[in-house]
């Protein structure tokens, strides 16, 4: 056994969120509040409609944030409410989701990690940011970072997938978009980074379900993205629902106190899930409101997000009687005003017209950006035959089959409030826009969509299902389709899931297309046409059949508001796709939990053959996808053969583009501890860069491995440790990446 070599306890991760000025301001604004004016800025409500409650609550200052306020007039009109109602001009703090666009919509977040995109990934979210603030929008609840190994888990299409690494870039580039260099940062927001902590892990993919995670899972996959958005300077935190290993997450010290603020130093503050104070009763955690509000409270939630009734609004009898200090009060209500203060909330308190529109007048520019976010994230699952890119002198009449086609507000994907459907390209639009005259392009829904049981946020969405089909109408739209596709030189299946078979509240059991999906595209393909299967969903969907079957298969995930003229170039090769899967592709539903970051089994014979009636590997292996070109990874160097621990070493390849076509590779760095004081994950990503090279273009990529990316947290000696031992390292185009190396720690 080696000896393991203790980790430096590493330095907090928390940069200083609040300048000199404004803690001095806040405490001096701290001085003069009462009890009861203090108290207020640690609640919030929704506002789904206009009431002389909320707005009552909001003059007599017991609100310190409202949220789902989308209207600029009616942020204002709250605001002055507020501001003109209070004793010290306290403003409110405004937040959204504005989970992946404001006005302009990007591809859904797990999208946007496909693209393996950082650079790309920080522009919309400030696009996303400028548009939400010129509205009056301060806060988003964004990045969700929470780490999805289960797809019938509806909410993995809102993070980054599988790996700690890759939500940890991504919750960086958010975080950085979001909030600019500082926070504060004019048009920009104050992100939120959510859920904390290890919600994707709940039970069997069932939403809000109760997670058992062990320590080292915490602290080597599900805490790290949290981590990396803290040490980006993220301003707000939000507890998550469901119970941490029988703790809410909510009413979690260790979560909210131990590992934010005492190993990581976090000076932001935390704002609990919608009811998840009032919910602290049904978990069967606290004995009623008061105690949900004493025990979160002094757990470490400083606002309580409600939806209809606070549970702190007991606090104040909690002070009255002892169970809380001033003092703690204070400390709760500090990071509140300080961020108020710092995000210039209490000087521009109004949002400014002629601002919005300044940002209203960069909508043409805001759409180009959502385009080419929604190219970047699409993922070439399969070209047999090189089918795609289509060519316009063969393919001249082309059929648009499935329910996807006309997607107005599927294409968006869940989480979207503001935008004015009317801006949405549609992948029938796309391509007629693409073709005009040159191909006659024919479009058929062929079958309808609908959730067997509605969703709980129904009111919410804009679009309102169509009435259902009866049998006859749905038989002639299915043989319809199907004259289409037998006219046709080329068929394009748009399938998927709607937007309401994914996010919050929309686990499935289930991997298979829904509806009758499966037999629209089983029959089209029996007519003995080309086809090509665009996919729009979240979770990786079971396309056994298809990738045998079906020669091209794109992934689209929701690709926002321009993602039918993102289709289109894609399509027919005005754009290549280069993004990379952010999750492992299972075979089926059975495989669940399936991700590359396994550890090794006793018999590495066995990697294939975990179950007798079929192949335990996935469809497709995480960081996965193919481009319209190919490439050469080569010449993998590394610095030194030996490392001291503690130090770093250098690793670099070659990439060459060797095909026909400027494309994009995504170059992934895997490294495996060989032994250790306990066993560590046969592969584990620890860098990647995406790059774009022209035909016979060649690149050096470069990494680097030090204590961040080989030190763990060791469940033998319960301690984050940086240990001599063999290391492997793997450099390719996804997780099963063959070019490898090794070097010495010691
Ligand atoms: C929801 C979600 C959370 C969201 C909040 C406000 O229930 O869990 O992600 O930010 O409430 O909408």
């Amino acid at each position: 056994m080696s000896a393991s070599a203790a980790a430096p306890a590493r330095k907090p991760a928390a940069p200083a969120i609040f300048s000199p000025a404004t803690l001095a301001r806040t405490d001096a604004l701290l001085r003069k509040m009462s009890l009861d004016e203090k108290l207020g800025q640690l609640n919030q409500l929704f506002q789904f409609r206009r009431s002389s409650k909320l707005d009552g609550m909001v003059r007599d200052g017991k609100l310190g944030s409202v949220l789902f306020v989308a209207d600029p007039v009616e942020i204002n009109r709250l605001q002055h409410l507020a501001v003109e109602g209070s004793r010290w001009g306290i403003p409110l703090l405004f937040g959204s989701d504005v989970v992946h666009g404001h006005k302009t919509i990007f591809p859904v977040p797990i999208g946007l990690a496909a693209s393996w995109d950082r650079g790309m990934v920080e522009r919309v979210s400030a696009i996303a940011a400028s548009e939400a603030r010129a509205d009056g929008i301060a806060w988003t609840f964004a990045p969700m970072v929470d780490i999805a190994r289960d797809p019938r888990w509806g909410r993995i299409v809102e993070g980054a997938g599988e790996d700690a690494y890759l939500n940890a870039a991504m919750a960086t580039a958010q975080v950085r978009g979001t909030q600019g260099p500082r926070l504060g940062t004019p048009d920009r927001l104050l992100a939120t980074v959510k859920h904390f902590a290890g919600y994707g892990a709940s039970e069997g993919g069932r939403d809000h379900d109760a997670a058992n995670l062990s320590q080292a899972q915490l602290h080597n996959v599900y805490l790290p993205p949290f981590r990396a958005a803290v040490k980006a300077g993220v301003g707000s935190v939000m507890s998550a629902y469901m119970d941490l290993n029988d703790v809410p997450a909510t009413g979690n010290r260790w979560l909210l106190r131990d590992v934010l603020r005492g190993l990581w130093g976090y000076g932001g503050f935390v704002v609990s899930d919608n009811n998840a104070v009032n919910d602290l009763v049904s978990h069967g955690f606290a004995s009623d409101k008061r105690d949900a509000a004493v025990r979160a409270f002094k757990a470490g939630v400083n606002m309580e997000m409600a939806s209809y009734v606070n549970a702190y609004t007991h606090l104040r009898a909690a002070v009255d009687k002892g169970a809380i200090s001033v003092p703690e009060i204070d400390a709760a209500v500090r990071p509140i005003l300080a961020t108020k203060i710092q995000l210039g909330l209490f000087d521009h308190p109004y949002s400014d017209p002629a601002k919005a529109r300044e940002i209203a007048a960069q909508a043409p520019a805001h759409q180009e950006e959502a385009r080419i976010a929604a190219e970047r994230s699409a993922v070439l699952l399969r070209n047999e035959g090189a089918l795609l890119p289509l060519d316009r002198s063969i393919h001249r009449r082309i059929a648009l089959i499935g329910p996807m086609a006309h997607a107005r507000q599927d294409i968006l994907g869940p989480w979207v409030f503001a935008h004015d459907p009317k801006d949405t390209v549609t992948v029938a639009e796309g391509l007629r826009a693409k073709l005009g005259d040159s191909a006659a392009l024919a479009v058929a829904a062929g079958v309808q969509l609908k959730r067997d049981a509605p969703s709980p946020f129904e009111s919410i969405f804009k679009e309102k299902d169509a009435p259902t089909w009866d049998a006859a109408r749905a038989a002639g739209e299915f043989d319809h389709a199907l004259a289409l596709a037998n006219n046709a030189d080329v068929v394009i299946l748009a399938l998927g899931e709607k937007q309401d078979m994914i996010g919050e509240s929309a686990s499935r059991s289930t991997l298979a297309l829904p509806g009758e999906q499966q037999r629209l595209m089983e029959r089209v393909v029996a007519l003995g046409k080309p086809v090509v299967l665009l996919l729009m969903n979240g979770r990786p969907l079971d396309l056994a059949w298809a990738n045998t079957h079906v020669p091209a298969i794109l992934e689209l995930w929701y690709p926002g508001a321009q993602g039918g003229a993102a289709a289109a170039n894609l399509l027919f090769g005005d754009a290549s796709p280069g993004g990379k899967l952010p999750f492992t592709w299972p075979r089926n539903v059975g495989q669940i939990p399936l991700y590359y970051g396994h550890n090794l089994t006793q018999d590495p014979s066995e990697q294939d053959r975990r179950y007798w009636n079929e192949p335990s590997s996935p469809l497709f292996p995480f960081g996965y996808g193919l481009s319209y070109s190919t490439f050469a990874v080569t010449d993998l160097r590394l610095s030194k053969p030996t490392l001291l621990a503690g130090e770093s070493l250098a690793a670099s390849v070659v990439v060459e583009n060797t095909g026909a076509v400027t494309a994009d590779q995504v170059v992934q760095l895997y490294i495996h501890q060989r032994h250790g004081s306990a066993s560590r994950p046969a592969r584990e990503l620890k860098g990647f860069e995406r790059v774009t090279l022209r035909p016979a273009e060649r690149k050096t990529v470069r990494f680097t491995l030090g204590p961040e990316e080989l030190s763990y947290w060791s469940s033998a000696t319960h301690s984050q440790v940086n240990e001599a031992s063999t290391f492997d390292v793997w450099v390719g185009t996804d997780a099963q990446a063959a070019l490898s190396a090794t070097f010495q720690q010691q």
